[in-house]
């Protein structure tokens, strides 16, 4: 497959080709379903990159469609002196010489094309100056930081003489108006409006350890923020109603020598997830997490017996699996992995089916907050791996299945069978019987 070094050719006019996903993002342009694109992206994405090409593309089109030359083509970034700094040689270099009916105009910051059009860098900051002109292109970058009255005011009736398309782009800041038209452009979203959202990662031009390395030092919002694209993952949470902020309480204290014990577990041998709750006049508290690479369910009982047995037993304990380990068998002899529980010693509800994924969560969200703000769901800021799991469990793109490839899955489903079992399952009387321990 042909690389970014591999790519390059002789010719005096080459150009770096795209990446896969601004491919991806060139190619809607210029559709009836595409007049206005917005991209969300990690920092050092390829963003302004691929606005160079798009700035070469709608002046190839005005030329093509015999655009009226008074519709200009605009690159706008939120200040102009940003714009300058960011862009204009950039542009500079994107057009060719062969395009120019004259040098660029350094103090307008524009350029002349032969056929008359213009390619223009603005400040969004001074958008109230910027009227007088008809546009048929319009690229924002750093949109999340451009004044929002901008477009409105000044951008889309520019847009209209000559139909002209738009494409924003920028890096999440919290939820403002870039998040709005990402939401614009997502499906059940405004007909002429497409969006796309990419980590960093995704776009090819940071390395895995710069991005880890940026992952250990900043904060955990600012990393998901800046390389993560955040606020489409806070779209797309399966435990969306979970909050670091709300739902974190220290509670580990909770944790005594006579209160009962609730656990909820996944099997799944790497990693083995548990969550161990407690339950306080009607809310849970989840105290503890156990999380076993390559581990087997007598692994985890060992673990559990390790840190949770009262004299020996396990009785105090109260066990949610998941129901699929009622046929799975981890190891010799016919065991299964629930009868391995109840064999322990523990009390194990074992659901007969599984529930509705979705129903499973929606008990957890409901926990987490109902829809008038009671939480009834707590978890202690030592549960490091459950917090980054709630709050990065997503769907897959585009679909409302959870994403099960990225390995956030595990502790909320395990939080997920215990809330499920314990608040909305009706077993038939008999499952209640431990058959093994007592
Ligand atoms: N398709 C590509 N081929 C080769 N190089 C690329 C490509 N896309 C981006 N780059 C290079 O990657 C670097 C980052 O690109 P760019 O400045 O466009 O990213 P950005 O998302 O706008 O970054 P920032 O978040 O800092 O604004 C630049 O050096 C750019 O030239
Ligand atoms: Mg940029």
């Amino acid at each position: 497959m042909a690389t970014r070094s591999n790519r390059r050719s002789t010719r005096p006019d080459f150009r770096p080709t795209l990446s896969r996903p601004q491919g991806t993002v060139y190619r809607a342009g210029w559709q009836p379903d595409a007049r206005f694109r917005t991209i969300v992206a990690g920092r050092r994405w390829g963003k302004t990159f691929l606005i160079c090409e798009e700035m070469r593309r709608a002046a190839r089109e005005a030329v093509r469609r015999n655009i009226p030359t008074e519709n200009e083509i605009w690159y706008g970034a939120p200040t102009l002196k940003q714009a300058k700094r960011v862009f204009w040689k950039r542009l500079k270099r994107a057009v060719p010489e062969s395009w120019m009916a004259a040098k660029p105009n350094e103090s307008e910051c524009s350029i002349t094309l032969i056929s008359g059009h213009v390619i223009r860098i603005v400040g969004m900051a001074e958008y109230d100056n910027l009227r007088g002109s008809g546009l048929w292109f319009f690229a924002g970058d750093e949109w999340q930081d451009a004044p929002e009255a901008a477009w409105a005011e000044t951008i889309r009736p520019m847009l209209s003489t000559a139909n002209g398309h738009a494409i924003f782009i920028g890096t999440p800041k919290g939820f403002n108006h870039l998040r709005d038209w990402y939401i614009k452009g997502q499906p059940g979203g405004e007909p002429d409006c497409r969006s796309f959202s990419y980590t960093t990662l995704q776009g090819g031009n940071v390395p895995a350890d710069e991005v880890e390395q940026a992952r250990r030092t900043l904060d955990a919002r600012s990393f998901r923020q800046e390389y993560e694209a955040s606020f489409e993952t806070y779209e797309g949470r399966v435990l969306h109603a979970f909050s670091r902020a709300d739902s974190v309480r220290p509670c580990r204290g909770k944790l005594t020598s006579t209160a009962p014990l609730i656990l909820g577990i996944d099997f799944n041998i790497n990693p083995m997830s548990c969550v161990c709750l407690v339950e306080e006049g009607g809310t849970l508290f989840q105290v503890d997490e156990i999380v076993l690479p390559t581990a087997n369910t007598d692994d985890l009982v060992a673990e559990i017996r390790s840190r949770y047995a009262r004299n020996g037993s396990l009785a105090h304990i109260t066990a949610y699996p998941d129901p699929a380990g009622a046929q799975r068998r981890t190891s010799a002899g016919g065991r299964t992995d629930i009868g391995i529980l109840q064999a322990s010693g523990m009390r194990v509800i074992a659901m007969s089916s599984h529930p509705q994924v979705r129903d499973r969560n929606n008990i957890t969200n409901a926990r987490f907050a109902t829809a008038d703000s009671v939480r009834r769901l707590f978890v202690d800021p030592g549960c490091r791996k459950s917090i980054e799991s709630y709050e990065r469990h997503v769907y897959r793109e585009g679909s409302s299945e959870p994403d099960k490839s990225t390995g956030y899955d595990h502790l909320p489903d395990a939080l997920g069978y215990a809330c499920y079992g314990k608040y909305a399952y009706k077993p038939p009387a008999q499952q209640h019987i431990n058959v093994f321990g007592r």
